[in-house]
């Protein structure tokens, strides 16, 4: 059975994706919605799909089968909860929303209609990740640091509070949803957060946590955008006789037998589309960021973020 795609949002990620899903067999991407219009149009047509200026349109106008949600974080609500009412299975990117009511209040309505989703966590589908699991199952991370240094994105909601949340809440998130996955939960924390004077937007531009895990492990958690570009972007975990770190692109070992670096084999973006279909198609559940999942990540990025700014205890 072809699956018909709609996608709403025609910017960077959306266009990973739609690269992805238009290589795929039984695949057809439907149509594109962006209110600029020009991104749509030139999304659509590397697809062979429909152009719309609206979600509403896009929804009304084609038989969908699911529908990826590549909004900026502010336009997340709306969108979802049209899905829902038609009974779209949804992936949406993360983060699921700027603030943690949204996205709570979308996870109702989701779990409620009972609708496969996926979240773009997508490092859960790092082959490297899976190695650094393995090997944490024999001796168990005692410490976890966690970097997201690097420049601002250049798009005009990301240095916006009200725009993306901030940088934890945009970024270091994904470091937060491979923390739960490697050593569990946070239980509680501390959080501190700045902003100079010459910073972009209206952000923290960094921002410092200091965490405890259910496990007994702590950890740390730093951003900052005031980099002219990437300068440490990744988790370095501490445990009995191994050392991790962790970047999206390679995974570095040490061990009692030296130090190793192994590249990833898998592109995670296209891994996390196609388990999103196989739940789709009813084949095979390896959804890894369910929506109710990525909630839990959700919630403790909104809390460092709030804790931040607020300079004072991480409220879980
Ligand atoms: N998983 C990842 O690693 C990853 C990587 C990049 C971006 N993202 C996430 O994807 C989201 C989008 O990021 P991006 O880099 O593609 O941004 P972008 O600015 O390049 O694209 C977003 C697009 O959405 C459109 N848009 C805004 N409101 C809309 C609405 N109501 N309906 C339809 N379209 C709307 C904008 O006009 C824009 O074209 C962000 O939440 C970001 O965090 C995830």
């Amino acid at each position: 059975m072809t699956i018909r795609i709609g996608v709403v949002g025609a910017g960077f990620i959306a266009g990973r994706h739609v690269d992805v899903l238009s290589g795929l067999d039984a695949v057809e991407v439907a149509g594109v919605a962006d209110p600029r219009t020009d991104r749509a149009e030139v999304l659509a047509g590397r697809a062979g799909a429909a152009a719309y200026a609206h979600w509403q349109d896009l929804l009304d106008g084609e038989r969908l089968d699911a529908l990826w949600v590549c909004v900026p974080p502010h336009a997340h609500g709306e969108v979802e909860e049209a899905a829902v009412d038609r009974g779209l299975p949804l992936f949406v990117e993360k983060p699921l929303a700027t603030d943690l009511a949204t996205a709570e209040r979308l996870a109702g309505r989701i779990d409620a209609a009972g609708l496969p989703t996926a979240v773009g966590y997508h490092w859960r589908y790092l082959d490297t990740l899976e190695l650094a699991r393995e090997l944490l199952a024999g001796a168990p991370a005692r410490m976890v640091l966690g970097a997201w240094l690097d420049r601002a994105p250049r798009v005009d909601w990301w240095a916006r509070q009200v725009g993306s949340g901030g940088q934890t809440v945009e970024q270091a998130t994904h470091l937060f949803d491979v923390a739960r996955v490697l050593v569990g939960e946070v239980e509680s924390g501390w959080a501190a957060g700045s902003r100079s004077p010459d910073g972009p937007g209206d952000i923290l531009d960094v921002c410092t946590a200091a965490l405890r895990f259910a496990s007994g492990a702590v950890g740390t958690f730093s951003s900052s955008c005031l980099l002219p570009r990437g300068l440490r972007i990744g988790v370095e975990l501490v445990a009995p006789g191994l050392g991790i770190w962790l970047t999206e692109h390679q995974l570095t070992v040490t061990d009692i037998d030296g130090e190793r670096t192994i590249d990833r084999e898998v592109d995670p973006f296209e891994a996390e589309d196609r388990a999103f279909l196989a739940a789709v198609r009813g084949e095979e559940d390896d959804v890894r960021a369910p929506y109710g999942e990525a909630l839990r990540t959700h919630r403790l990025a909104v809390a460092v973020a709030n804790a931040a700014a607020d300079g004072g205890t991480v409220q879980l």
